[in-house]
């Protein structure tokens, strides 16, 4: 079983079903960290506003993500320096930082019990790699962090060079999430769990619609990662998977602290996180295109592997994955996407926590007209050609790569019996693909394997047991409902003649 350990230990917001029409100023669609944090502003604000989640409040990606909390960015900052300019890299960080420190600050306002604590971030090589952790320095005190170098870590075993950042955090997201929820002002914001959004109705006033009823509302904010439905901006942001375990320890010192290598294809992420059952070891990396797994590759079990190299492992006692989007140009989209009251959050890669809340600011700012000084920068409908291009063609040629996949004889299997017990195949139906999943206890169930996003073939992942679309990253169930992505609609079911 796949579950975040954030998950595991958060309480519930305590959200009711949408049972009845409404209408709001604004509609946010997603109950993560970016939706949350936008309507806890809003109603401050004495904004009506009312969020829809499809699932529970911070239970999708906020709870699958690594809880950590830092200035610095997943691509680095030198990179977004030297992409865009000074001005860009020290806006970036200056926003991530005044996150970081709204965060905290709800914290101690509401005493919300989600283990946040200060620590430092730490990139260290093994290896060498003094460049990249030379420039990594210089950049980051060029924008204002203190940096210190260091050649031992809290690490049980000898890097060759290393920084560290004071002041950086972690903290569990998912109780975060629920603790914000159930301190949002209750006279102008409205949480709804398990509350689709099937469809929206564009409009002066936008209509949308969930399987029990309508919202009405003349802004929408879709903190859903991947706007929901299609888009142009869909081309630009690339999904992406990465794996996660918590384990205990039989014996050795857990370190406190953020640790990344700068060997990161190869080395994942560290940290600790203690909680009243003990303390557990969090490691996170291996990420790979969503649907575009490699089948001989045990995502979790290289995790295992790569912590049992240096950790006395008694126990993996949660393992989870997560879904970012990485974007063309290096900074995620914030905003009006057209000119239609829709606004986007998107491309936030694995900085999603801070980046959610970036987003929240700039909301609140944009719908009550107030300056915002990192607004451009992040522009949904910003047009950076030169910055993009090289991302943008190689990603936009694997997505058509995906579409040519769907020729016919290109399926996984001729007959269902092919599919054994707990696997998903296509099978090929008249010229048809049909995603079909065999459950543990041998019941098969089958739906038209062609995506209701944009018509891509999904692929079955194995370790978590979904159908994975490759071209946007939906995600449906074994049986076809949405997980995630921009997909409204469940895959088409079909009718199994068990006999093929
Ligand atoms: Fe776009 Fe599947 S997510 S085609």
């Amino acid at each position: 079983m796949t579950e975040s350990i954030w998950k595991a230990k958060a309480s519930n917001a305590k959200a009711i079903s949408l049972s009845e029409d409404i209408e709001v100023e604004v509609a946010i669609v997603g109950g993560g960290i970016t939706g949350i944090t936008t309507a806890y502003l809003l109603a401050e604000e004495g904004i009506q506003v009312a969020v829809l989640e499809s699932m529970d409040v911070g239970g999708g990606t906020t709870a699958g993500s690594t809880g950590n909390l830092y200035t610095m960015v997943d691509n680095r900052l030198h990179h977004i320096q030297s992409k865009f300019n000074d001005k860009t890299a020290r806006k970036v960080a200056e926003s991530r930082t005044t996150a970081i420190n709204l965060i905290e600050d709800l914290i101690k306002k509401y005493a919300i019990d989600c283990s946040f604590k200060r620590q430092p971030w730490v990139l260290y090589s093994e290896t060498g790699e003094e460049e990249t952790i030379k420039t990594t320095k210089d950049t980051l005190e060029k924008f204002g962090l203190e940096v210190q170098d260091i050649t031992s870590t809290s690490l049980p075993f000898n890097i060759k060079s290393g920084i560290r950042v004071e002041n950086q955090a972690q903290f569990n997201p998912a109780a975060f999430v629920a603790g914000l929820a159930q301190k949002v002002d209750q006279n102008y914001c409205s949480i709804y769990e398990n509350s689709p959004v099937h469809h929206i109705e564009k409009g002066s006033l936008h209509v949308l619609h969930t399987p029990t009823a309508k919202v009405r509302a003349k802004k929408v904010v879709l903190a859903t990662h991947s706007p929901k439905g299609i888009y142009g901006l869909q081309m630009a942001i690339f999904p992406h998977r990465e794996y996660a375990l918590a384990a205990r320890l039989r014996s050795g010192d857990y370190p406190e602290g953020i640790f990344w290598s700068a060997e990161s294809k190869t080395h994942p992420s560290l940290r600790t996180y203690e909680t009243e059952e003990g303390k557990f070891l969090i490691t996170v990396g291996y990420h790979h295109k969503v649907g575009q797994a490699d089948e001989n590759k045990d995502y979790f079990g290289d995790l295992e592997k790569n912590l049992k190299r240096h950790y006395d492992v008694d126990t993996v006692a949660y393992k989870w994955s997560a879904q970012h989007y990485k974007s063309s140009d290096g900074l995620p989209y914030i905003g009006e996407s057209t000119d239609d009251n829709i606004f986007v959050a998107t491309g936030f890669s694995t900085d999603g926590l801070t980046y959610g809340v970036v987003s929240a600011l700039i909301f609140r700012d944009l719908f009550t007209g107030k300056e915002n000084n990192w607004a451009e920068i992040y522009k949904a409908k910003r047009f950076t050609p030169l910055k993009s291009a090289k991302s943008f063609i190689k990603e936009n040629l694997n997505v058509l790569g995906e579409y040519l996949k769907d020729y016919p004889g290109n399926a996984d299997a001729e007959m269902f019996s092919e599919v054994k017990a707990g696997e998903g195949k296509i099978v090929e139906i008249k010229n048809e693909k049909w995603a079909v999943h065999r459950s543990d206890d041998g019941t098969l169930c089958a739906a038209s394997a062609v995506c209701t996003h944009m018509e891509c073939i999904v692929n079955w992942n194995n370790e978590e047991k979904t159908w994975d679309c490759p071209c946007h990253g939906s995600r449906f169930k074994p049986t076809g409902e949405v997980i995630e992505g921009p997909a409204f609609s469940p895959l088409d079911k079909r009718s199994i003649n068990p006999e093929k």
